[in-house]
C-alpha cells in the first residue's frame, strides 16, 4: 500500500531512541522528509547518518529540550523558517514511577512543561501552515494509562490524560481543514524505557527483573511485548494520506493488554 508519504515533511519528537526512533525510521523509509528531534544531538546525528541511505527524503537532526522553553522556541522558529511541516509526532520522555499518595507536587509542576505544554505549543505553532495547505497530521504518543490507569505511574496517568482532552477538542476544530489529530496508545512495546520500568519494579518488590517481566507478559493476551516496528507501522498509517478520515481517536497498539471496550 502506498501511504502517500513521499515528499511530506514530518517533525518527530523523541526520535533519538525507542518508539520515536522507530517512527522516524519508518516515515523516512516511506520517503518522507524527517526532522528528528530530542536532546541528545549525537544520537540524532548517528540516526540520521544510519537512515539517510535508506530514504529518498531529506533527514535532519534538530536538538530540542522539551523541558526548556527557550529551546522549544528556537525549534519552532527554525521549523517555521526552514521547513513546511505536514506531520508532527508528539513524544518525549516518560516520568518516573512512584505512588500517588507520596506525590511531590513540585514533580507534577516540573513535568507539565515537557509532557504537556511544550508538545501543545509545538503542535499549535505548526498548525497554521497545515490548515492553510489543507493537509496535516498531529499524532500524540500516549500510554495505556489514559484508558486504564497504570499502578505506580500516576504522573503519567495524570498528565497524559490532559493531552487526550486537548487532542479531542482540537480535532473537531481543524477536521474541516484536512488536519487529523490522533493518539497512539502503546501497551508494552519493547524499548529501553520498558526495561527500565521492569528494573525499577524489581528493586521495589524484591523480585528479579525476569520475574517482573514474566508477570507483565502474563497480563498481555498476545503473550509478548510489542516490537517498536509494529508500533511505528501503526503510526505511519495514521500519518498517511490513507488515514484522512480518522481523527479525534486513539488507537491501542497493546497486544490486547487493555481489556475494556
Ligand atoms: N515503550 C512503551 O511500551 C511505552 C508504554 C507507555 C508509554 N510509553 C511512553 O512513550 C514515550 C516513548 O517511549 P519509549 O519507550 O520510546 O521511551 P524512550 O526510549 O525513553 O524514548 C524517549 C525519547 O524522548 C526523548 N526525550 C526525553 N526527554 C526529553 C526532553 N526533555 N526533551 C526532548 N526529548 C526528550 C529521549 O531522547 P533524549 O534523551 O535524547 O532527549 C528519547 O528519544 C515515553 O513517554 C514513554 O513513557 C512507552
Amino acid at each position: 500500500m502506498d501511504l502517500g508519504l513521499k515528499g511530506r515533511t514530518a517533525f518527530v519528537l523523541g526520535a533519538s531512541s525507542g518508539l520515536g526512533e522507530a517512527i522516524a525510521e519508518t516515515l523516512a523509509r516511506e520517503g518522507a522528509n524527517v526532522i528528528l528531534a530530542a536532546r541528545n544531538s549525537d544520537a540524532l546525528e548517528a540516526t540520521v547518518a544510519r537512515l539517510q541511505p535508506q530514504s529518498d527524503g531529506n533527514l535532519t537532526a534538530m536538538p530540542v529540550d522539551l523541558a526548556d522553553a527557550a529551546s522549544v522556541d528556537r525549534a519552532i522558529i527554525a521549523l517555521k523558517a526552514d521547513h513546511q511541516v505536514d506531520i508532527v509526532v508528539l513524544n518525549g520522555g516518560g516520568p518516573k514511577p512512584g505512588p500517588m499518595a507520596q506525590l511531590e507536587t513540585d514533580d507534577l509542576v516540573s513535568l507539565v512543561r515537557p509532557m504537556v505544554e511544550s508538545p501543545i505549543r509545538i503542535a499549535t505553532a505548526l498548525l497554521a501552515g497545515m490548515r492553510e495547505r489543507k493537509w496535516g497530521r498531529i499524532l500524540t504518543l500516549l500510554s495505556s494509562g489514559v484508558v486504564q490507569p497504570i499502578p505506580n505511574l500516576g504522573l503519567s496517568n495524570t498528565l497524559r490524560l490532559s493531552l487526550v482532552g486537548w487532542m479531542k477538542t482540537l480535532s473537531a476544530e481543524v477536521a474541516g481543514d484536512g488536519v487529523t489529530v490522533n493518539g497512539l496508545i502503546p501497551g508494552r512495546i519493547h524499548t529501553a524505557r520498558v526495561d527500565q520500568l521492569d528494573l525499577a519494579a524489581a528493586k521495589r518488590t524484591g523480585k528479579t527483573p525476569q520475574q517482573v517481566a514474566a508477570a507483565s507478559l502474563a497480563t498481555i493476551p498476545a503473550g509478548r511485548y510489542g516490537d517498536p516496528q509494529e508500533f511505528a507501522d501503526a503510526a505511519a498509517f495514521l500519518c498517511s494520506s490513507k488515514a484522512g478520515y480518522i481523527t479525534g481517536t486513539s488507537l491501542r497498539v497493546d497486544g490486547g493488554l487493555v481489556r475494556s471496550l
